[in-house]
């Protein structure tokens, strides 16, 4: 994940950056996606998860979730975002986020959105959830044949209005491919008015319902046409939405680079992805599937590292930790903007099975790269012992 305005100029997530960072920096979680049940109440077609009706047979128990919240609240980490599944299924739901709320940690909910009403908005609220994130895939049939239930989207759109009149943020989220791309504008343009600060737009994770599935990928022209259009909006004054992306670190290159081209400092952005680079693998960021397998990353549930029964938060933090020590190989090893970037390693590890293999999703133009590079003067000068 990469906030693209917040990165580069002032957004509405600087505070919450700013902490990732000095959490990282000090030797602790960044924040933690938490998968709390891989059941859910949809069957949405894409699904990474492969979730369904069932929770996963050993998965941590309510008194074995309340000891890790006690332990995130314990090792300082920041911020958690609770996913599934649908997260909001699991029974002792409200006790997490209480219990997370109670000890200071800042918690997200990565929801359908299907099972808030009014009550339920007002609990989150109350619960000091300033922002939830929800999922939209284009025009209500498409929508709800997506996702294998009939009359959801117009569930979501009715949740959306009643968190954002109870003062919830909301972020939309939807997961690109060559099936949402005819919508993808549509749904930003319906994000702005809806209310929605955010949208998060994650390239396709070959993995769960979605395996084998890479040609449902769109281009790297299209992802480099989508970028243009998010750079005009992240510049124009009039603007204050922000756009987070995932699984295509690649992504922040290039906006990086037109945005030195159009002339704006970025001085700021660089020297945080130096920090932590647009995949944030092994720089603070912590996975933790249902039943307990600590992931670098939360699309590759088969990446794992141990179990936080076995490591605890701590342990898990180190091992983490020492995945930044590796270097990247093929095309991202030989790339100018690995400093910054480093490539996906899910994609890697989905490709190849080696979470160091190249990115096979660069969306960088080949022609590009050999040409001028202005973000290389900009990366020298920033460099340690540069003239900062
Ligand atoms: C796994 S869901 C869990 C939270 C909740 N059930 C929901 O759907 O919003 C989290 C997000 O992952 C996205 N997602 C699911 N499968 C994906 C895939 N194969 N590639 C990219 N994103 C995916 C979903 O669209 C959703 O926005
Ligand atoms: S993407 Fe979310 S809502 Fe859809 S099946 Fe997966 S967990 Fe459930
Ligand atoms: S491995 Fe890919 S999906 Fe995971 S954090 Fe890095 S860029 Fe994002």
């Amino acid at each position: 994940m990469a906030h693209v305005r917040s990165l580069f100029f002032n957004g509405p997530l600087d505070a919450v950056e700013d902490k990732a960072h000095t959490a990282y920096k000090l030797g602790r979680p960044s924040d933690v996606i938490w998968n709390i049940t891989n059941r859910c109440n949809l069957r949405c077609d894409h699904c990474y998860m492969g979730a369904d009706g069932h929770a996963l047979p050993d998965q941590l128990s309510d008194e074995e979730a309340i000891d890790l919240v006690h332990q995130m609240g314990e090792a300082g980490v920041p911020v958690i975002f609770l996913s599934g599944g649908e997260p909001m299924v699991r029974p002792n739901f409200w006790e997490i986020l209480e219990t997370a709320r109670g000890l200071g940690i800042r918690v997200t909910v990565s929801t359908n959105a299907t099972l808030i009403d009014r009550d339920v908005a007002k609990r989150l609220k109350a619960n000091g959830i300033d922002w939830i994130s929800t999922s939209m895939y284009g025009p209500a049939e498409f929508h709800d044949e997506m996702v294998r239930v009939p009359g959801t989207q117009a569930r979501v759109i009715e949740a959306i209005k009643i968190l954002r009149e109870e003062g919830v943020g909301v972020a939309l989220k939807c997961a690109v491919s060559t099936e949402t791309w005819p919508y993808i504008y549509d749904i930003i343009a319906l994000a702005k008015e809806l209310d929605c600060g955010m949208i998060y737009l994650c390239d396709l994770i070959t993995s769960g319902r979605s395996e084998g599935e890479e040609d449902a990928r769109i281009s790297a022209e299209q992802w480099r046409e989508l970028a243009d259009f998010i750079i005009d909006d992240i510049t124009d004054p009039e603007s204050s939405f922000e756009y987070d992306i995932g699984a295509m670190p690649s992504f922040i290159a290039y906006a990086a680079e037109r945005l030195l081209e159009r002339g704006y400092d970025i001085t700021r952005g660089l020297e945080r992805l130096k920090v932590v680079t647009a995949c944030p693998v092994g720089k603070g960021h912590m996975n933790i599937n249902s039943e307990g397998g600590v992931m670098p990353c939360q699309f590759a549930q088969d990446w794992t590292i141990g179990n936080i029964r076995d490591l605890g938060i701590d342990g898990a933090t180190r091992e983490l930790f020492k995945l930044a020590e590796a270097k990247p190989k093929g095309k991202c090893g030989d790339c100018d903007y690995v400093e910054i970037c480093v490539g996906c390693r899910t994609k890697a590890w989905h490709a190849e099975g080696d979470p160091m293999a190249e990115d096979p999703t660069c969306m960088l133009d080949p022609e590009f790269q050999h040409g001028e590079l202005l973000i290389r003067n900009a990366l020298s000068c920033c460099a340690p012992g540069g003239c900062s």
